[in-house]
């Protein structure tokens, strides 16, 4: 690995594009963490693992796999970013001699583009749903007849086109497309400058109206705060669950974006002595301070006042949140009066707001790879990404009732993420080497990281990602404690529908791709859209190939940092 040393051969180029000011940069990457996976899925998966039982394993996975992630992302970008490498295949070639290292970095732009396809159609639901609440629709029609019909769920062909999701899900990316091509400082930096205190102001005013629900309020069965220590009320029952383990790492992963690729691309626009360990710790814990302290006062608590716990707790089966945040919340603010309409919009707002500044952090990366690479102008690229997502996007639009929405969450959103973290954090501490890394993470730090993290980068990091890749893996239906008997008395292993396993094989699922009256099936659209996930991952493969045909490894290697 060459160390950032000048070149004599350094040419001079365009001026390579900066952040703003650090506290736009800081905006923009806590942006980045802070979205939906903070007020829908944190608090859903917390209620489905048992409250305050998840948040003991949550809080050990962010110290433990979180945090050394996001400094290993950080510095991998920022290094990798003094080479002209704003994209991780770039990023990764300068790891190490091995010309397969840029393929690892393939995972940084297939899982950014993928995700960014079925996470923009969320987001733009909650464009949907603003306007809709402006307008007065859930004052009207419930939310639970408007949603299935919206998302085309109610139509009984599995691919008939919902238009109105269609266009909604257009205009979001045209929105998204338009914001990346005005560059990193007046399109990301600014969208976060404004989104990031629209949403705090909203989630404020949400969670004090909602804790402040009282008993003789129209509606109220009981008190929010049931729900919210419910959340907050650690226990250590939740330690001895593996389930429990794999809910709360997976969740560590997709809140702070790691083992996406899209946080080293925001820290490539980085200058060489810039801080990156106070800058990827502050960004760490304002996303972890929306999670567990705003993720958690808003959704649980005012749906608990009007439920109760326990249908809470069923309502967020499945653990997305969806159900609660899009069916149930719209017509519980109806309780609230001339201001539920208001409240309904700040809901969804707030929702729009965290989506946005994330969905960017996922383009970026993908135009900044046809920057770098293949020399397009910045608003061809951001064109490229706008027409990518919505090819892939539209799919799970059409095909959503049919299950291809699923399939892009947990192979992109979910498996994806992990098989790259585990990549990128052994290339770090093994090949790149830990003190080389260590001394990267340090390198013009303002904060003094403790150094018993260099030997948690390197040992604990992998093997507690390790652990969960496998736990992923092997899944059991129902306990451990249970499959472990049935092994050791059957010798075979029940894999849970939901593990990478039983995913692959369909368990639970009918094996055939046509029902008897000649229709496709789930199943079907399953395979469909894994086909189409791993062609993606090959042509984006083959691009990397391409751009890199022309370099000499070796004359790459020896030609040094760039800027
Ligand atoms: N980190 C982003 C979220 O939580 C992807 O939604």
């Amino acid at each position: 690995m060459n160390s950032p040393t000048k070149s004599p051969t350094q040419r001079p180029g365009p001026k390579p594009e900066r952040w703003g000011t650090r506290v736009g940069l800081v905006l923009a990457v806590a942006g980045n963490a802070v979205g939906l996976g903070n007020f829908l899925r944190f608090p859903a998966q917390a209620a489905q693992n048992g409250g305050g039982a998840f948040l003991i394993p949550y809080l050990i996975s962010f110290l433990l796999m979180g945090l050394p992630l996001l400094w290993v992302e950080w510095a991998i970008g920022r290094h990798g970013g003094q080479y002209g490498h704003h994209a991780s295949p770039g990023m990764f070639a300068r790891m190490g001699r091995g010309s397969w290292l840029k393929y690892v970095g393939v995972f940084g732009l297939f899982t950014n583009l993928t995700v960014a396809a079925y996470y923009c159609y969320i987001e733009s639901w909650t464009l949907a749903y603003v306007w809709h609440s402006l307008i007065g629709t859930f004052t009207h029609t419930p939310a639970t007849t408007f949603f299935p019909e919206y998302l085309g769920t109610t139509n009984p062909s599995i691919t008939a086109v919902p238009y109105e999701a269609a266009c909604w899900f257009v205009g979001t990316l045209a929105l998204n497309t338009w914001i990346l091509s005005r560059g990193l400082v007046k399109g990301i930096e600014l969208a976060a400058k404004i989104g990031m205190p629209m949403l705090l102001l909203f989630g404020v005013v949400l969670a004090i109206n909602g804790l402040t629900l009282g008993p003789g309020d129209p509606g109220v069965v009981e008190s929010p705060l049931v729900g919210l220590n419910f959340v907050w009320m650690p226990q250590t029952s939740g330690l001895w669950n593996p389930s429990t383990w794999l809910a709360a790492a997976g969740q560590v992963f997709f809140t702070l974006s790691v083992g996406m690729g899209s946080i080293h691309c925001y820290a490539a626009y980085l200058r060489e002595r810039d801080d990156i360990a106070l800058n990827a710790t502050t960004a760490g814990a304002v996303n972890e301070f929306v999670e567990v302290v705003l993720g958690s006062a808003i959704l649980i608590p005012i749906a608990t006042a009007y439920l109760g716990l326990n249908l809470v707790q069923a309502a967020t089966a499945g653990g997305s949140g969806f159900d609660l945040a899009f069916l149930t919340l719209p017509t519980l603010f109806n309780q609230w009066g001339a201001f539920g309409p208001i409240a309904c919009a700040m809901w969804f707002g707030l929702l729009f707001f965290a989506g946005i500044t994330s969905s960017l952090a996922m383009g970026q990366p993908v135009v900044a790879f046809l920057q770098d690479e293949f020399k397009a102008r910045r608003g061809a690229a951001a064109g490229v990404f706008g027409l990518s997502t919505l090819v892939l996007g539209m799919m799970c639009v059409i095909l959503y009732p049919g299950g291809t929405f699923d399939e892009f969450d947990f192979w992109t959103g979910t498996f994806s993420l992990i098989i790259f973290a585990f990549a990128e954090v052994i290339i770090f501490g093994w090949i790149f080497g830990i003190e080389k890394g260590w001394a990267e993470i340090n390198r013009g730090a303002d904060l003094k990281l403790p150094g018993f993290f260099k030997y948690v980068i390197k040992y604990v990091t992998p093997t507690f990602i390790g652990v969960v890749l496998l736990g992923a893996l092997i899944k059991p239906s129902g306990g451990w404690g249970d499959a472990l008997s049935a092994l050791l008395h059957t010798g075979r292993w029940p894999f849970a529908p939901g593990s990478v396993i039983g995913k692959v094989f369909h368990v639970g699922e009918t094996q055939s791709w046509f029902d008897p009256a000649g229709q496709v099936t789930r199943v079907f659209v399953e395979d469909l859209t894994r086909v189409v996930l791993i062609t993606v991952f090959v042509l984006i493969a083959l691009l990397v190939r391409k751009a890199w045909a022309g370099k000499s490894i070796t004359h790459d290697q020896q030609e040094g940092p760039r800027l």
